[in-house]
């Protein structure tokens, strides 16, 4: 990752976020490249990541939905009835084509940072839980699981899944498909497909 992209993604964001998403973002960096640093990942490809995710957040719903068309994003019936859905996909879409980006940890990582992914790599690790994590957030066991994070990036992904899962429970929400198969596949795994 070079430092020119990553400037033209900070300048991006900025024109396309209102100033509350931008606190978030700029919290969601410094977690990321925190986590970075301790777990020996390149802070650059952390920090973009984390810049790149939220672009499309506050974008209105129809145009979000109209530019998944442009880039022929599949729209299921949950994008379609809640299309904020959708804007980590157009996300991970919009820096393929601008930064010619074709990581698939980097574009998992963005296109599916709300949900989870069950074959996320390491970096849609940092960047799923430097979302959840960073320093604006406040839920009563976000401490623990920061200082999770710091120690082992598997278990606190495990953790944080299951911590979002039990809130979309607790409030009659929905819990996206990806979000259950990230699940299951840990489940199995840790079961050694015996349930
Ligand atoms: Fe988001
Ligand atoms: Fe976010």
């Amino acid at each position: 990752m070079i430092d020119k992209e990553l400037a033209e993604i900070k300048e991006m964001v900025k024109l396309l976020v209102t100033n509350e998403r931008l606190t978030h973002v700029e919290g969601t960096a410094k977690f990321a490249k925190t986590l970075a640093l301790i777990h020996n990942l390149d802070q650059n490809i952390a920090e973009f990541m984390a810049y790149a995710h939220d672009i499309f957040r506050d974008v209105i719903y129809e145009k979000l939905v109209k530019i998944a068309r442009i880039y022929s994003i599949e729209i299921s019936t949950h994008d379609q009835a809640n299309p904020v859905l959708l804007h980590g996909k157009v996300a991970a879409e919009f820096i393929k084509r601008r930064f010619n980006i074709n990581d698939d940890d980097i574009l998992t990582g963005i296109a599916f940072h709300t949900s989870g992914f069950k074959n996320f790599g390491v970096y849609g690790k940092v960047l799923f839980l430097a979302d959840s994590l960073e320093e604006t957030r406040t839920y009563p066991n976000v401490e623990e699981l920061r200082e999770l994070a710091y120690k082992d990036i598997d278990i606190a992904y495990f953790e944080v899944l299951r911590n979002k899962i039990i809130y979309a429970l607790s409030r009659d929400l929905l819990i996206l498909p990806e979000s259950v198969d990230s699940w299951n596949s840990i489940i199995v795994k840790r079961k050694g497909g015996v349930l």
